[in-house]
């Protein structure tokens, strides 16, 4: 057995924990994108239920989130470095070596960039949201930066709820079916990648309030004013990167 063959070796095993480590982490996404946000909306504001449930439920819930994130990410970044000649001939063997290497880096960039908001911007931003409940919950005046700081986590968590439909679509896809795609070219490739990249740059930047701003008078913000809006934005996105990786890639 070859140690870095991808089908036998040390490949195997980085697949099925990043697999595990993946659902875990975008399990967890959703459970705070369609249950537990709409929940805590329901307690209102400054309730003491919400504070309580945010410094007990949410902290332990984001300890799994943010590690399991990190976990994947590197897991990932592990296969391509230990699967031999991963990298060899990337997007340069017309057919389906292009089809799945368009579809695995457009699912790598969606998920780095996931990865990253979850580091610089959910996390970051939760720790004042958690401080501040535990105030709370203490007795102690709330922190007038806190809804901002929710607000800024809010909108990046359901830009990467948006992207996981397509990000996992690619990333299973690249092994799954697109290896089948035969009418793939080195130029339709890089075009199915630039356009993919173009939209999800938009989105990404309209989600941090590049376009302006992250309040709510923001009409650009549509698609993060409900988790019922991320969900039919996410699916407008998978439907529109499929029919283009049909158009380009087959
Ligand atoms: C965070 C950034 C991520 C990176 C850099 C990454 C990287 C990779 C790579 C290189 C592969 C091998 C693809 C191939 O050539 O066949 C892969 C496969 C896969 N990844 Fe990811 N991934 C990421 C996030 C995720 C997430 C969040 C999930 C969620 C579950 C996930 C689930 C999978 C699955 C199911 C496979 C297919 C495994 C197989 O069938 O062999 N990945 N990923």
């Amino acid at each position: 057995m070859e140690i870095f063959d991808q089908d036998t070796g040390l490949p195997v095993l980085l697949r099925a924990l990043h697999v595990l480590a993946g659902i875990t982490w975008i399990g967890l996404l959703y459970y705070f994108n369609v249950v537990q946000t709409p929940s805590f909306a329901a307690y209102g504001d400054e309730g003491r239920a919400r504070s309580v449930s945010i410094n007990v439920l949410a902290r332990r819930a984001l300890w799994w989130f943010r590690w399991s994130a990190l976990t994947t990410l590197i897991l990932g970044l592990l296969i391509v470095g230990a699967t031999k000649d991963y990298m060899k001939d990337f997007m340069s063997v017309d057919g389906g070596d292009i089809a799945h290497d368009a579809a695995i880096l457009v699912g790598m960039l969606f998920g780095i960039t996931m990865a990253a908001n979850v580091g610089m911007i959910i996390w970051k931003n939760q720790k004042i949201v958690i401080a501040n409940a535990a105030t709370l919950v203490a007795g102690g005046e709330a922190n007038p930066g806190a809804p901002a700081a929710g607000r800024a986590a809010l909108l990046a968590s359901r830009q990467n709820f948006i992207f996981s439909f397509s990000m996992l679509w690619f990333m299973v896809g690249a092994a799954h079916l697109y290896g089948g795609y035969n009418g793939a070219s080195a130029g339709k490739g890089w075009v199915f990648i630039l356009i993919s990249v173009v939209i999800g740059a938009a989105l990404q930047l309209n989600a941090l309030g590049k376009f302006g701003g992250r309040a709510a008078t923001n009409k650009l913000l549509w698609p993060y004013e409900s988790h019922k809006n991320a969900m039919i934005t996410g699916g407008v996105l998978w439907v529109v990167l499929y029919l283009l990786s049909e158009l380009l890639l087959k």
